[in-house]
Parts: C-alpha cells; structure tokens; sequence
C-alpha cells in the first residue's frame, strides 16, 4: 500500500484534479485506489459528487469516526473517497494542542483496508495537514504550472520535504513535478524546465498535462475528466501519467 501526497503550497496548480483524474487512471487499470480529501476547502469531495458527507477525515484525525466507516465509494469511477468539509480548518486548530500532532494522520490511518494506492489531496500551505501528509506518504507528486512565479515556490516545497525526511519520515522522496496546464506556444515553459533541470535533483514528469477546457468543466458534473470526456486532451495527457507513474512504481 502506497501513500502519495499531492503537494504545493500554491493554490490552483492542479492538486486537486491531479488526484482525481490520476486516481480514475489507476482505477480504470484495476488498482484499488482511495482518494483522501485533506483540504478543508472540499474541493475533491465536491468534485466528485458528493453532497451528503456522514464522516470526514476530520472525524478520523479526531478520533470521532474509523477511518473505514468514513469512506464513500464512487461507483461510476470504481475510486473511494474520504472527503472534507470545512470543519477540517477547526480540526486542524484543535490538532495543534496533541500529543505528536504531526503522526496524528498516520495514526488513526492505521486499520485502513488494503489499497494499492492511496492519493492525498493537500490544502495549498504547508499547515499542520499537510505535515501530518508528508509524515505518513512514501511519495510526492508535485503538479506545477511551468511558469517564473511557480519556480520561486519550489525552493520551499523542496526545504520542507527535506526537513520531513531528516525529522519525521526518512522513507519521503520526491517522485517528481509534474507540469500542468502546459501551453505548448509559450517559450518560457521551456526556459522553466531547464531551470528545474540546473538547480533541483527532482526529476520532471515526461508526460505534462495540457491546458485544457474539459479538465475545468469535469467538476461541476462530479465526475473525473476520464469518464467526463475520455477523449479530450486531458484524459490522454493523465491516461500517459498514469503509465508514467506505474512504471514507476514497480
Ligand atoms: N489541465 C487543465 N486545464 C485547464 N484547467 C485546469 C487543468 N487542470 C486544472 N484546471 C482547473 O484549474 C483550477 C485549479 O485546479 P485545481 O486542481 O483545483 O488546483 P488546486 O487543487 O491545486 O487548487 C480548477 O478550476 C481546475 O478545474
Ligand atoms: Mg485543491
């Protein structure tokens, strides 16, 4: 069972709709995936449908629900989810007066069922959730758009996870940035991506994912772009990822 965090501390660079769309890949492939939704904002709940929520990982990390009895199982995407609501932000605030905060996720994640994959969707901060995310994963993924204010994020992204590694959790690497939004015509996406190759020992994902209209339409229809519109540029660009990733993984 693999733990993967979706991280960037900047907000909409594509955290969200790369965990949904990575996990309907992986689904679609028959691995059995569980989506996490750790952004008190819900945005992954939301997007893939959910409006009555019974238990949310804030339940959990308080100790008020299992970790199983919280999980909702999407049947068109065949994913499972445990979804967030804007309560996590109290949530989060309470967490900072326990014991070990930063292993609470970790914790009452313990009895989880067996997945192959487990993806979290992480708020845009490095907060105490994301941290608790960082502790438990063995992976992160980093969705990027390739452009000069995004660069000037990586920098933090890559001090905090290596602060993770030495002091919570020396299993955490970095699998790789993954560009976003990707606007072929633009010539400083290039000039970016040799940046990254110069000054960062992270790998960058071959299989970029282009900026697209259907991967923005997908959520209001709370449904991933893959079973959304397969056969858009999105859906191929993250069906490639997926390849990417597995191959990986192995
Ligand atoms: N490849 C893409 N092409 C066009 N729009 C996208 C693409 N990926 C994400 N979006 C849109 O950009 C916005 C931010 O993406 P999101 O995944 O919510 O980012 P984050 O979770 O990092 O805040 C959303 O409205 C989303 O639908
Ligand atoms: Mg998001």
């Amino acid at each position: 069972m693999k733990f993967i965090s979706i991280v960037n501390q900047k907000g909409g660079t594509g955290k969200t709709t790369t965990v949904i769309s990575l996990g309907a890949v992986l689904a679609k492939k028959g691995k059995k995936v569980l989506l996490i939704d750790l952004d008190p904002q819900g945005n992954l709940s939301y997007s893939l449908g959910i409006n009555e929520i019974k238990h949310t990982i804030g339940d959990v990390l308080m100790g008020d629900a299992t970790a199983k009895e919280s999980i909702v199982h999407i049947e068109d995407e065949n994913l499972d989810i445990i979804p967030s609501s804007i309560d996590l932000a109290n949530i989060e605030i309470s967490m900072a007066q326990i014991e070990e905060r930063e292993l609470q996720l970790k914790k009452t994640l313990k009895k989880l069922p067996a997945y192959d994959f487990v993806l979290i969707d992480c708020p845009p901060s490095f907060s105490l959730l994301a941290v608790n995310s960082l502790t438990l994963s063995n992976q992160v993924i980093i969705p990027m758009q390739m452009t000069a204010l995004s660069l000037q994020g990586l920098d933090l992204i890559y001090g905090t996870i290596a602060q993770i590694r030495e002091n919570l959790n020396p299993k955490l690497k970095i699998l790789g940035i993954l560009p976003v939004m990707i606007d072929k015509r633009r010539k400083l996406s290039s000039e970016v991506n040799d940046y990254i190759k110069e000054n960062f020992d992270i790998r960058l994902f071959k299989s970029g994912i282009r900026n697209n209209v259907r991967a923005a339409e997908a959520p209001s229809f709370g449904k991933s772009v893959i079973s959304y519109a397969p056969t858009s540029n999105s859906a191929k660009d993250y069906t490639e990822f997926g390849k990417e990733f597995l191959a990986l993984s192995k």
